[in-house]
C-alpha cells in the first residue's frame, strides 16, 4: 500500500554525509515525500563530504525533476514549519547522520531548532524517530543520551556496516546502513542482498 505521508529527514553536523545523500536518492527514486532539514553544520559536512553546499547543488545532484516530486526543504531556523506540529501528519523521522550535539538536546527536549523540535514532536506524537550516531570513542554522555532517547521511544542505528556481505566498495557499505534505516521506516529496496543463513553462521539478525 502506498503512503503519501512525509517522512522528514534531517542531516547535522556528524561525519557520514554519504549516507544521507544515498537515503535522499532512494527516498526520490522511490517517489516518497520527504520534509528535508539541514542544519548549519550538516551543509558544512554535506560540503566537506560530497561536495554539496547548497540546495541548488543537492537538488542538481539528485536530478531537479525528482527532487521538485519529493522533497520540500525545511528551515532549521524556522520553529513554525510543518514538522514542528503534531497536527501535521508525517510518517516519522530520520537524523542521518545525527551528531552527538543534536542527540544530547533531543535527550532533554530542548528543541532550540526545528531538527530538535521535530524530534521531540516524533517522540510525543509516538511516531518513529531514526537517529544515526556517529562517533568514536563514545564518552559516558553520550551513552547516557543514547539510553535517554532509546527509553523515550527513538531507535539508534548507528552508522556502523557490517563486512559479512563481503562489501568492495566503499558504496556497499553506505548501501549496508542505508538499507536498515530504509528497513525501519518501512520503505521497500533492494540495495543490499538478505541475509539467508546460507553464507555461514554468526551473522542472522546484524
Ligand atoms: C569536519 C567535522 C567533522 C565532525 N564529525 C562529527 C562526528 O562524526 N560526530 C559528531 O557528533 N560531531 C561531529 N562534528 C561536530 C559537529 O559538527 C558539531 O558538534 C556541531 O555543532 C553539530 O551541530 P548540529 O547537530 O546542529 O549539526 C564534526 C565537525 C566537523 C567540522
Amino acid at each position: 500500500m502506498s503512503d503519501d505521508r512525509p517522512i522528514v529527514v534531517a542531516i547535522t553536523g556528524a561525519s557520514g554525509a554519504p549516507y544521507a545523500l544515498r537515503l535522499l536518492d532512494t527516498l526520490v527514486e522511490a517517489r516518497r515525500a520527504v520534509q528535508l532539514i539541514v542544519s548549519s553544520h550538516g551543509w558544512r559536512l554535506m560540503q566537506a563530504e560530497c561536495a554539496i553546499g547548497s540546495i541548488r547543488q543537492l537538488r542538481e545532484r539528485l536530478g531537479e525533476a525528482e527532487f521538485d516530486a519529493s522533497i520540500e526543504v525545511c528551515d532549521d531556523l524556522d520553529r513554525g514549519a510543518a514538522p514542528a506540529s503534531g497536527s501535521a501528519r508525517n510518517a516519522g523521522m530520520v537524523i542521518c547522520p545525527c551528531s552527538m550535539g543534536t542527540l544530547s538536546a533531543i535527550s532533554v527536549g530542548a528543541s532550540r531548532s526545528l531538527i530538535e523540535r521535530a524530534a521531540d514532536v516524533a517522540l510525543k506524537e509516538r511516531r518513529p524517530l531514526l537517529l544515526v550516531p556517529r562517533e568514536t570513542p563514545l564518552s559516558a554522555i553520550h551513552l547516557e543520551n543514547m539510553l535517554r532517547v532509546t527509553r523515550a521511544g527513538a531507535v539508534v542505528l548507528p552508522a556502523s556496516p557490517g563486512f559479512y556481505l563481503r562489501p568492495s566498495r566503499v558504496e556497499d557499505l553506505v548501501d549496508f546502513v542505508v538499507a536498515r534505516i530504509l528497513d525501519h521506516l518501512g520503505v521497500e529496496h533492494t540495495l543490499v542482498r538478505r541475509w539467508s543463513g546460507e553464507d555461514g553462521a554468526g551473522a542472522a539478525g546484524a
